[in-house]
């Protein structure tokens, strides 16, 4: 009977309590303890003394960003167009004996069609970086590559080198739009057509191909120790590949070196390439400016 006389009391303490801001801060801090300890609860390694590395893995937050090749130790400019032929072409330039009796009949002398290839982009760039090595990152069948060739030529830039990362096969149902490039047994041939308009162009001597996904042929790159001073971006224009492309680009290139890329306006595809550009620079604290329709960063220097 005592006790029950003392409950309402105690009740009544308690409402009174909880309208005051003691009480606020007291509940947050109860919250608060009760989280942080049924947290640290679920941390507590699990019995079998085997399963410790799963335990760190848990602890050590991941970095997102983080890659794990090392690049090679850097490759002088003079040595790159050796290096890529040799670790690529077992040694022995692509354009020796080009074409191939096979594939002769389905080339055209110049079968070339670009999406700004001509910017006004190119020239300021070459003029302003005076590049040793190039890359292009989709070059499909050679349009700005060659472009660049030509631009460095006339600029008495005789010694650059322009490595045209791509693996040369389209984009699903591109042949919608170029009925004309031959498909021979589900191969487009398009490497070949694009080496054909660098032969036609008299520029073999500067533009080699690297015939592979942009992903895997940057890795390498990275590890030959292969850098460029100028890269350009327009492959994929997808938020994903335009991400990838330019976070692999910039390991390979060198301190200081100028990105840029197509595209910076599309709206076909949501403006990937604007969010992946923006968002780079936004992490790296970069600034992007713009050239017609590209997007251009000077010294970049994340390595
Ligand atoms: C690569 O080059 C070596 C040395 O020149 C040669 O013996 C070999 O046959 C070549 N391999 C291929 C696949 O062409
Ligand atoms: C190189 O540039 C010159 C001058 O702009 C132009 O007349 C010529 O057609 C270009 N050559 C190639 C192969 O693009």
């Amino acid at each position: 009977m005592k006790e029950d006389r003392r409950l309402p009391h105690y009740l009544h303490f308690l409402s009174k309590f909880s309208k005051t801001k003691t009480a606020y801060v007291f509940f947050i801090l109860l919250t608060y303890a009760f989280g942080y300890l049924s947290a640290y609860y679920h941390r507590q390694p699990p019995q079998q003394p085997e399963s410790t590395s799963a335990v760190r893995t848990v602890k050590c937050p991941i970095d997102s960003f983080r890659v794990t090749t090392r690049c090679g130790d850097l490759v002088p400019p003079e040595l790159i167009r050796r290096t890529v032929i040799d670790r690529i072409f077992n040694g022995t330039s692509p354009y020796t004996d080009f074409p191939p009796p096979h594939a002769a009949k389905y080339l055209r002398p110049k079968r070339i069609k670009g999406w700004g290839s001509y910017g006004a982009v190119f020239e300021n760039l070459i003029r302003r970086v005076k590049p040793r090595t190039i890359v292009e990152i989709g070059s499909f069948l050679g349009a700005s590559a060659i472009h660049m060739a030509n631009l460095t030529r006339r600029l008495g830039l005789e010694d650059t080198q322009i490595l045209c990362v791509d693996d040369f096969r389209g984009w699903p149902g591109f042949r919608d739009r170029f009925k004309d490039v031959a498909l021979v047994n589900g191969d487009v041939l398009l490497m070949y057509q694009f080496m054909q308009n660098v032969v036609s162009s008299d520029f073999s001597g500067s533009i080699l191909p690297v015939p592979f996904s942009t992903g895997s042929a940057l890795e390498k790159l990275c590890e030959w120790g292969v850098t460029a001073d100028l890269v350009e971006i327009d492959a994929g224009h997808d938020f994903n590949s335009a991400w990838a492309d330019i976070n692999r680009a910039v390991r390979i290139l060198r301190p200081g070196g100028v990105l840029f890329g197509h595209d910076y306006f599309t709206a076909a595809d949501n403006r990937g390439v604007r969010r992946a550009v923006n968002l780079f620079a936004e992490i790296n604290r970069l600034k992007v400016k713009t050239d017609g329709q590209h997007w251009v960063i000077d010294s970049v220097n994340v390595n």
